[in-house]
């Protein structure tokens, strides 16, 4: 296996135990994994040099919530938002014909064009949900197309009831026949949980046979308004509930007593004009937080992670450390990917060599030039990935 040696970096920030910041600094990678962190001058040779000159080096970005498979257009429903409308789950059902209609080798070169989008800013794990499908056999074409796709496949049968279904019976459908044709290609089952979605009682459901199938368990919550999505995230012991626009006290409090994660939006709450998720009062009661894109069609189409750190900076009240840890070992936390080996999130020796290099001396670039391309170099499993965007 060949070696690589970045040195010269100028700030390494591991986002690990330490959360150590290191200038000058120098990362060996050795076939697919982290095998030497440590000073630049006292760093062993390797088969291949890279010169970092000054630039900071991070862990990639852990994108813990995206819905990559789907077809169609929706820009007619952000003009009206932008005009004045609100937003409502009805949209999914716009996405959904689209994506009915397009071709297994479509919905494959789209999702494969949009983890080269996110993987060309700096992205390098990536999960990604059915629920464009919301039937047993175009969900499973999803979940077979999303597991060939990206890094961690989800099961989000359980997004919207098709309009002329009885909710009951669909709920039905996905705990039984649609949950066993996708089991074999996804590691987590989702369910929305909001009015206008699922109910508590549908989401429990949908929640305990995809537990009962073996499936870590996510919750989309309280986007809309204040509900038990959190709540019932929690208690059920899921990885995660994304969203969390509105928080009540008793929300938090569940939250800091449980493991789950909260995973917030940033792009998703400025494409809605949605109040956005209170991430800094999240993490001033001991919460664990994750920033991820959802990039999807309807709420947020970016999957533009330097793009949700700079708005969690910006308007959500975190600290650019605060915010980098969330965008990556939060989210691998959120995909319980954060440690052993081959873990990802965090720049640790025999953890997996997926490596962001800025065109900027330090990470605080992310925020203070929002917008700007400053990607120089990724790398995924040892391999480098993306050229840079921008030429020194
Ligand atoms: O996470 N909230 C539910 N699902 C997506 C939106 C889906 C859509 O409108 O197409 C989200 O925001």
């Amino acid at each position: 296996m060949s070696t690589t040696l970045i040195t010269r970096i100028g700030e390494l920030m591991t986002v690990d135990d330490e959360q150590r910041i290191l200038r000058d600094a120098a990362v060996v990678i050795d076939g697919d994994r982290i095998a030497w962190i440590g000073t630049a001058s006292e760093a062993p040779a390797a088969d291949e040099r890279v010169d970092a000159d000054g630039r900071a080096l991070l862990p990639g970005w852990v994108d813990s919530h995206t819905h990559l498979v789907f077809d169609g257009d929706r820009t007619a429903e952000f003009e009206a938002r932008m005009a004045g409308q609100s937003y409502a789950a009805g949209g999914i059902a716009v996405t959904r014909d689209a994506t009915r209609t397009a071709s297994d080798e479509r919905l494959a070169a789209l999702v494969a064009a949009r983890v080269r989008e996110a993987r060309a800013q700096g992205t390098t794990w990536v999960e990604t949900k059915t629920g464009y499908g919301l039937d047993t056999p175009s969900e499973q074409r999803s979940a077979r197309i999303a597991a060939e796709g990206v890094d961690d496949a989800t099961f989000l049968g359980a997004h919207l009831v098709p309009a002329g279904v009885d909710p009951d019976e669909y709920v039905r459908e996905v705990c039984g026949p649609m949950l066993d044709a996708v089991r074999p290609f996804v590691s987590w089952a989702d369910v929305f949980c909001e009015r206008g979605a699922f109910t508590p009682e549908q989401s429990r459901e949908a929640l305990l046979a995809a537990r009962a199938a073996g499936l870590g368990l996510r919750v989309h919550g309280n986007q809309l308004g204040h509900g038990e999505g959190i709540r019932l995230a929690v208690e059920l012991g899921a990885a995660s509930v994304d969203h969390c626009n509105y928080v009540s006290d008793a929300d938090l409090d569940a939250l800091a007593s449980g493991s789950t994660v909260a995973t917030v939006l940033p792009a998703c709450d400025l494409s809605t004009r949605a109040p956005l998720a209170p991430a800094r009062r999240l993490l001033d009661a001991g919460v664990e937080v994750a920033i991820a894109s959802n990039c999807n069609p309807g709420t947020s189409y970016t999957s533009s992670m330097p793009f949700c750190v700079a708005t969690a900076v910006l308007q959500m009240g975190l600290s650019v450390a605060e915010a980098v840890r969330a965008a990556t070992r939060g989210g691998a936390i959120a995909l319980g990917r954060d440690s052993g080996p081959g873990a990802v999130g965090s720049i640790a020796v025999g953890h997996r060599a997926d490596l962001h290099l800025l065109e900027a001396p330090s990470a605080t670039h992310l925020a203070y030039r929002p917008g700007m391309p400053l990607t120089a170099g990724v790398w995924k499993d040892g391999r480098r990935v993306a050229a840079p965007l921008v030429a020194r």
